[in-house]
């Protein structure tokens, strides 16, 4: 069984995922990605799992895709990648995702970084989008995701010169909404995942939708969206118990209904 991947939890309704391959810094082949897309299913279908955290080694978060891998496909080789499928899965996650980010997050690795919802980051942390130096360019929403993150100046500049910034840089231009010492860097993002996880899921679910339709439409869709979404949870009993408790100024217990 390739062990690519470390898989903690769920405790507290979250689940810790920790990239394992320590000899490539994380480079994110096609076996850890899969493993991540089936770890991500399971996190899915199962309801005790309310958030989830990715981490790396305080070295590198993921130091890209893995380049020897990458070498040995040609032009219809990564036409039919089927990294792309584990992409996607990433992408279609309904529950928040958590980065806690130490040490690199280099092309795919920033990218990966980039897929999660929230992005914690260690005060060792360095960002970049390389490839450039390979002679290619970002293909797992690099250049998309990035310039949504940090604006097209930024973003151009990194994607064309393959410079790294740090947390600090990473913090002032929005990519990231913490930096930690390093070594607080997961406790800190597991702490945030736990919040999340004691809220009502429905509410979590719509309001993460909600959030990312503001990167991928115009503003009147976004609040379309919005309002549908705010008066679907009209119809939960969370909502319900959330509104009665507060009123009998007690916590509430919410039941993902
Ligand atoms: N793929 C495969 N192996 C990698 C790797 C990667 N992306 N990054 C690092 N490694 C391997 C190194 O080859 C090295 O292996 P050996 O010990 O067998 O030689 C090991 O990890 C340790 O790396 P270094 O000795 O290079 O460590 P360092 O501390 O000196 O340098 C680094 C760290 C600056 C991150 C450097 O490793 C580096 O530049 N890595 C490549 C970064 C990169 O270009 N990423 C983009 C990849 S392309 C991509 O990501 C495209 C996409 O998603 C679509």
């Amino acid at each position: 069984m390739p062990n690519n991947l470390l898989i903690q939890g769920p405790e507290k309704g979250v689940r810790l995922f920790t990239l394992n391959r320590p000899e490539a810094l994380n480079a994110l082949n096609t076996a850890l990605l899969g493993e991540l897309s089936a770890a991500l299913d399971d996190a899915e279908a199962d309801p005790a799992t309310r958030a989830v955290v990715i981490t790396g080694s305080e070295k590198a978060f993921a130091a890209g895709a893995d380049i020897n891998e990458m070498a040995a496909r040609d032009l219809v080789g990564i036409l039919e990648d089927p990294r792309q499928a584990h992409w996607q899965r990433i992408t279609r996650f309904p529950k928040p995702i958590i980065a806690a980010i130490n040490g690199f997050a280099l092309g795919g690795g920033c990218e990966l970084a980039m897929h999660a919802d929230i992005l914690i980051a260690g005060e060792n942390a360095r960002f970049g989008q390389p490839e450039i130096n390979l002679g290619i360019m970002p293909g797992a929403g690099g250049t998309q995701r990035l310039c949504r993150a940090v604006g097209s100046s930024l973003a151009m500049q990194l994607v064309l010169t393959g410079e790294q910034i740090n947390a600090e840089r990473a913090l002032q231009a929005g990519l990231i909404s913490e930096i930690c010492p390093t070594e607080l860097t997961v406790e800190r993002a597991i702490k945030i995942a736990e919040i999340i996880a004691t809220k009502a899921p429905l509410a979590v679910r719509l309001a993460k939708e909600a959030v990312h339709k503001a990167e991928d439409t115009d503003l009147a869709t976004g609040l379309r969206f919005e309002r549908h979404a705010f008066t679907l949870l009209a119809g939960t009993a969370d909502r319900a118990e959330g509104l009665k408790a507060f009123q009998e100024k007690r916590k509430p217990q919410f039941k993902g209904c």
